[in-house]
C-alpha cells in the first residue's frame, strides 16, 4: 500500500506507537476544548428514554464492547445486552421497540456485523455503529455514526482502533450518563479529566518495554496461557488472549478471574503461565486474592498491575510490569494497550508473520 512502516519493524508496532495520538484524535472530536464536556452528535432518538442498549460486533470490536457495556451500565445505568455478531443474529433476542443497537466494527464491513444490524433495525432499534471507515457499509445503514479517527489500520491484528473505540465508548457512556441524570458534574469533570490524561499516559507505556520483554520470553516458551481480569479488566484479558492467539499462534485462554476456581485453576501448573490484569481499584484485593490461589497451585503469575498495586503485587508475581497510575475508569483502556505490547513482543520472539497472521483477514466479509 502507499502507507509506509515509518521505520517500524511491522505495522503492528507502527500502530501500537500511534495509540496516543489517535485516543488524543479520538477525544477531540467528542470533547469540547471550551467546557472540557462531552459533546454527542445530534441524535434522532433521546437516550434519556432508550430503555436498553443492545451491543454486537465480531473481535476485538466485541471485547470494546464488552468494555463499555461496563462504562454505560456503571455510569449511565443502561442495561446493556452484549453479544457477538455471528451469535446474536440467529438468536432473536426479544427486543423493546426504541432500544438502541450498539455496532462496533473498525472497517464497517464485516458480514456478521451488518447482518446483526440489518435485524436489529428490524427489531425496531435505533442504530449507532462506532466506525473507522465512515463511507462503509455500516455507516450508510445506521442512524448515528460515530467516528474512531484512527485512520487506516494496516496490520491484520487491531490495535489503535481498538483503543479509538474505547475512547468513543467512553463519551457515549458520559453523553449517555448525563442525559440520563445518573451523573455529577464533578463526576463528569473527573470522568473526562481521566481521558485527556489518557495521551500522555499511554505515551509512558513505550518505557516499559524491558518489563514487557521479561514477560514475553516466558510466555514465548509456553504452550497455553491463562489470562487473568475482574470486571472491566476481564474483557482487557480476553483481548489479551485473543492477540496472542492471533499473532503468536500460542493457545491462550481468558477466564474471569474469579471464575478461575470453577475450572481454569485445574490446568494450573508451572507449564501455564497466569497473564493478570490487577491495577488498584475496587476489585484489586479480590483479584489478587484469586492470584494468589494460582500462585499457590505453582503458577507463574505475570502482573500487569499500576504503581498504586504494585507493592502489593510483588508479594506473589514472579514478574510484573508496572503501568502509570490512572483512575478506574480509564485503566483499561492502559491496560490493553500493554497487552498488545506483550503479544507484539512474543511474535517477534516466534517470529510469526506478524501483520499476515496465517489464516485471518483484516475485513471479513463472509459469514
Ligand atoms: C477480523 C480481524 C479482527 C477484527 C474482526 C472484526 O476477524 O482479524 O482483528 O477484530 O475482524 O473486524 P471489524 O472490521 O468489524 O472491526
Amino acid at each position: 500500500g502507499s502507507i509506509g512502516k515509518d521505520g517500524y519493524r511491522h505495522y503492528m508496532e507502527k500502530e501500537l506507537h500511534e495509540h496516543p495520538l489517535v485516543i488524543g484524535n479520538t477525544l477531540r472530536r467528542m470533547i469540547d476544548p471550551a467546557t472540557r464536556r462531552v459533546v454527542l452528535p445530534d441524535l434522532p432518538f433521546d437516550l434519556a428514554a432508550v430503555p436498553r442498549v443492545t451491543m454486537t460486533a465480531c473481535g476485538s470490536a466485541f471485547y470494546a464492547g464488552m468494555i463499555g457495556r461496563y462504562w454505560l451500565e456503571g455510569e449511565a445505568r443502561l442495561p446493556v445486552d452484549a453479544d457477538v455478531a455471528s451469535e446474536l443474529r440467529y438468536r432473536e433476542p426479544p427486543l423493546t421497540p426504541g432500544g438502541l443497537a450498539l455496532l462496533i466494527s473498525q472497517s464497517g464491513e464485516t458480514a456478521d456485523t451488518l447482518a446483526a444490524l440489518r435485524s436489529l433495525r428490524e427489531g425496531g432499534q435505533h442504530v449507532m455503529s462506532v466506525l473507522n471507515v465512515p463511507e462503509s457499509t455500516m455507516a450508510r445503514e445506521s442512524d448515528v455514526v460515530l467516528d474512531t479517527v484512527a485512520g487506516p489500520e494496516i496490520c491484520v491484528a487491531s490495535t489503535k482502533a481498538f483503543t479509538a473505540q474505547l475512547s468513543v465508548l467512553a463519551c457515549v457512556a458520559i453523553g449517555a450518563a448525563r442525559a440520563r441524570g445518573t451523573l455529577t458534574d464533578a463526576r463528569e469533570e473527573e470522568l473526562v479529566q481521566a481521558l485527556l490524561d489518557l495521551p500522555g499516559r499511554a505515551a509512558e507505556l513505550f518505557g516499559l518495554g524491558d518489563a514487557i520483554r521479561e514477560v514475553a520470553e516466558v510466555v514465548a516458551d509456553a504452550r497455553d496461557v491463562l489470562y487473568l481480569g475482574r470486571g472491566a479488566q476481564f474483557p482487557v484479558a480476553l483481548e489479551g488472549a485473543l492477540k496472542l492467539k492471533e499473532i503468536s499462534y500460542i493457545h491462550a485462554e481468558a477466564y474471569a478471574a474469579g471464575e478461575m476456581k470453577h475450572g481454569p485453576i485445574a490446568l494450573i501448573d508451572r507449564t501455564v503461565p497466569v497473564v493478570a490484569l490487577a491495577p488498584n481499584g475496587r476489585l484489586f484485593e479480590k483479584t489478587a486474592s484469586n492470584l494468589q490461589e494460582a500462585r499457590a497451585r505453582g503458577g507463574r503469575l505475570m502482573c500487569f498491575t499500576d504503581n498504586s498495586g504494585a507493592a502489593r503485587m510483588a508479594r506473589i508475581a514472579e514478574k510484573m510490569v508496572v503501568l502509570p497510575d490512572a483512575h478506574e475508569f480509564t485503566a483499561p483502556i492502559l491496560h490493553s494497550i500493554a497487552v498488545q505490547m506483550l503479544a507484539y513482543e512474543v511474535a517477534l520472539l516466534k517470529g510469526t508473520d506478524v501483520d499476515q497472521p496465517r489464516n485471518l483477514a483484516k475485513s471479513v466479509t463472509v459469514e
